[in-house]
């Protein structure tokens, strides 16, 4: 297998040569080493050559093919195959495994985490998807939660942050004008929820409860917490922009870590992220 990367914007693109996992994607001194304080986002799509579909199915456990045959539409059905494959296969790479061969556990209210952890420390990661989109957040800094979402005009946004979220939010969110309230909901919105996809906590308690900020243009700020919470200086929280048109934020329990950007873009899927975003 052989493959090539090249920046392009601020994501470096990693050009799988092979048809989709089963496989790894290490070998070559270009692809990423996680240091300690670094923080590895791989965004991908999540259609598949229908063609490549049966190799990106081999590589998952058993749980993952009984879960795959749930869903009733093929597209849906598709996309979760290729998430956790891709999944499997970046892990793969940090932890210098083939990407079957990983075991995943899930935490109470759901999150995966890798089982038993083969080499230089624990792996955090976390997976998020919205339409063809999917982020996967790796990191050995500390818990880790992702999360993007396609940015949309709701009917309802008004209700919902007033009804969610907190005063303070509530009262900014309301007078902003009507063309910026679609980046500024999602902003809020994938913020909160990656913080708490960190902790692996559901979303719902604690949505009015997790402050941050969400102006179209202002940066990424944790700015209240829950007290049950880890103090506020051990959390970042950053904004990614992997496609136009999608608001997504990763959060950590680290201070200062350094977060680089990755495409995959194997040989299976269909599209490009940046010249077909989704
Ligand atoms: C889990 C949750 C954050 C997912 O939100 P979403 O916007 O639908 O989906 P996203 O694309 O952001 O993330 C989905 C991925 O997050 C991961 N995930 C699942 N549960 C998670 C959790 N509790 N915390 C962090 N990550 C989680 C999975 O990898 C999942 O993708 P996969 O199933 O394809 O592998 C949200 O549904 C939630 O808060 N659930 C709470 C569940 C809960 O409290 N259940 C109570 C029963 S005990």
């Amino acid at each position: 297998m052989a493959e090539v990367s090249r920046t392009l914007g601020a994501w470096n693109v990693v050009e799988d040569q092979s048809i989709g996992p089963p496989g790894r994607i290490s070998g070559t001194p270009k692809l990423p080493v996680l240091a300690k304080k670094d923080v590895h986002i791989w965004a991908f799509r999540l259609d598949p050559q229908p063609s490549s579909l049966a190799r990106f199915t081999s590589s998952l456990c058993a749980e993952e093919c009984q879960r795959a045959a749930r869903f009733r539409f093929d597209h849906h059905r598709n996309r979760f195959i290729v998430g956790r494959s891709v999944l499997r296969r970046i892990l793969g790479h940090y932890l210098d495994s083939d990407p079957e061969s990983i075991e995943l556990v899930h935490g109470q209210h759901g999150k995966p985490a890798v089982a038993r952890q083969l080499k230089g420390g624990a792996l955090h990661f976390n997976l998020a998807h919205s339409e063809a989109l999917a982020l996967a957040a790796i990191t050995r800094a500390g818990v880790i939660g992702v999360d993007v979402e396609q940015i949309r005009s709701l009917k309802d946004a008004d209700e919902l942050v007033a009804r969610f979220f907190s005063p303070r939010e509530n009262e900014i969110f309301q007078k902003l004008p009507a063309d910026q309230k679609p980046a500024a909901f999602f902003n809020l919105w994938t913020r909160k929820e990656a913080l708490l996809k960190a902790t692996g906590d559901g979303i719902a308690q604690y949505l009015n409860r997790v402050e941050v900020s969400f102006l179209p243009q202002e940066p990424a700020r944790l700015l209240s917490l829950p007290r049950e919470f880890q103090s506020e200086s051990t959390w970042s929280l950053h904004e990614l922009t992997p496609a136009a048109g999608f608001a997504a934020a990763v959060a950590v329990a680290a201070e200062k870590p350094l977060v680089t950007c990755w495409q995959y873009a194997g040989r299976g899927l269909r599209g490009s992220l940046m010249e077909d975003p989704v």
